[in-house]
């Protein structure tokens, strides 16, 4: 019994024939780059921004963003090869199990659940702190115990887990995110974004902007026992890069919906990159003025920095509907989340490499639903009890340790498998897999030492439960 043993692309595309019968062509590139926008733009960008800022990299944030997008895209064209090749639930899980075999296949497929189970916690406490900020707008609130963390002063954070809980039960019913909702959505949070720059620049105080690139101090301790991480400088960049990478994720959601593209050949990149693109031009733009319209360093902690800053505009009934649209649109991302996470423990749980309770799909409803009341269980303790920065950073480390996986597998893939048909080819191979890798591992190299002794657990952990359960039970072992 090899821990290598691959999955071959026929016994993935008959499964994937088996059990995704019916699924149409029928997603245009720019439906594509709909979908792409609807999971990215949320939390990353709404909350993260000022941390980043007021942490790390001052107002050239905006670079962190470049930086990050850079990662982003090299992995995204991987991850659009893989999708034209491997169109099959599960993702980035699936496309090692044919490429590196099954224990690299485990690692990925514990490893999302840093990105999507954590991710939908990351934007859970997002969610209510945006919500708190809307409360405040009628003279109410959620008091701080029972809305932030114990690291923070709370007790627990009750409007985070209420979301969670409340989306969960949701995708259950199997409320399909349909193509109609997403778009209302994703109008939605392009117009708060534009609202945002259009109105705000007017307001930008030149002075925040200076220096643009703060000069570098090293990560310390200080007085009061507080860490503080990086801040200034090109390592300053870097490690606002790999904490606003978080606002990136989601594009790789685009690949999973190959098999629906009309053109993957051509849908596929445009979907990816384009997604990635607007976003990317939209977020520049948008941490431009923010950092503009407040200093920087009064972000610090502050999980709705948006609503900050946009009240210095003094446009108070547009604050409230951008609170709402922001609430609204998050939605959408936790939902993404949400699913990614019961679709991979599902094709883990069918592997034989879970408990076949992962697996279980409700007799009415036709959902995985066990997966998706143990995530909310798991997702909620994670939001009620953990600051937004370090979920970001954990979600940060891995995914980039995924897109990283999914990169090398395109080498792996290209070598072994160099004829079998792909409708999307990753243009220049081996430079753009390899660059991938590289700034992804510089990204997770920009981190704090914290989150990857984290990472380092959280795989000990899995490697151990593979070898105590997985590989006995996997299906493809036996
Ligand atoms: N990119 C998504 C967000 O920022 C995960 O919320």
């Amino acid at each position: 019994m090899s821990i290598w043993k691959r999955k071959s692309l026929d016994v993935l595309l008959n499964e994937a024939d088996e059990s995704e019968k019916g699924l149409k062509r029928t997603l245009s590139s720019r439906a594509l780059v709909a979908l792409g926008i609807g999971a990215i733009i949320g939390a990353g960008l709404f909350s993260l921004t000022g941390i980043a800022a007021a942490d790390h990299a001052g107002p050239a944030v905006t670079l962190s963003f470049v930086l990050a997008a850079v990662g982003c895209a090299f992995a995204g064209l991987c991850y659009a090869e893989f999708a034209s090749m491997i169109p099959v639930a599960g993702s980035a899980y699936t496309y090692s199990y044919a490429t590196m075999g099954e224990f690299v296949a485990w690692i990925i497929g514990w490893d999302l659940v840093l990105e999507y189970a954590l991710g939908a916690a990351t934007v859970g406490v997002s969610w209510g702190s945006y919500l708190n900020k809307l409360l405040a707008q009628f003279g109410m609130s959620i008091p701080p115990e029972f809305s932030s963390a114990p690291a923070e002063g709370g007790i627990i954070n009750l409007p985070a887990i209420f979301i969670v809980c409340v989306l969960s039960m949701l995708l259950i019913r199997g409320t399909k995110e349909s193509a109609f909702v997403n778009n209302i959505l994703v109008v939605m949070k392009l117009i708060v974004v534009i609202i945002f720059i259009v109105l705000g620049w007017q307001y930008i105080n030149p002075d925040f902007h200076v220096p643009y690139i703060p000069e570098y101090v090293p990560a310390h301790v200080t007085e009061t026992g507080e860490k503080v991480g990086e801040f200034g400088g090109m390592s300053g960049i870097a490690a606002g890069a790999g904490l606003v990478f978080f606002a990136f994720i989601g594009f790789d959601a685009v690949s999973t919906a190959a098999q629906e593209a009309k053109n993957p050949q051509k849908g596929m990149p445009i979907g990816i990159l384009g997604s990635l693109a607007i976003c990317t031009i939209l977020y520049v733009l948008f941490s431009y003025v923010m950092t503009g319209l407040v200093p920087y360093a009064e972000f610090k902690g502050d999980a709705s920095p948006a609503a900050t800053a946009f009240a210095v505009t003094g446009y108070t009934f547009l604050q409230t509907g951008l609170i709402v649209a922001i609430l609204a649109g998050y939605t959408s991302v936790i939902l993404v989340m949400l699913m990614g996470q019961s679709r991979v423990f599902y094709s883990m749980s069918n592997d034989g490499l879970l408990p076949k309770f992962f697996g279980d799909i409700h007799k009415k409803f036709r959902t995985p639903w066990k997966t998706n009341i143990f995530f909310m269980v798991f997702v909620s303790i994670f939001a009620g009890f953990v600051p937004i920065k370090d979920l970001g950073h954990m979600v940060s480390i891995g995914t980039l340790f995924a897109f990283s996986l999914v990169c090398l597998g395109i080498l792996i893939m290209r070598k072994k498998m160099p004829d079998a048909p792909r409708s999307f080819k990753v243009p220049l191979v081996p430079f753009v897999p390899i660059a991938g890798i590289v700034v992804c591992f510089y990204l997770m190299y920009a981190l704090p030492g914290e989150s990857w002794l984290r990472l380092l657990i959280w795989m000990a952990l899995g490697v151990s439960l593979y070898f105590i359960y997985g590989k006995k039970n996997s299906k493809l072992n036996n």
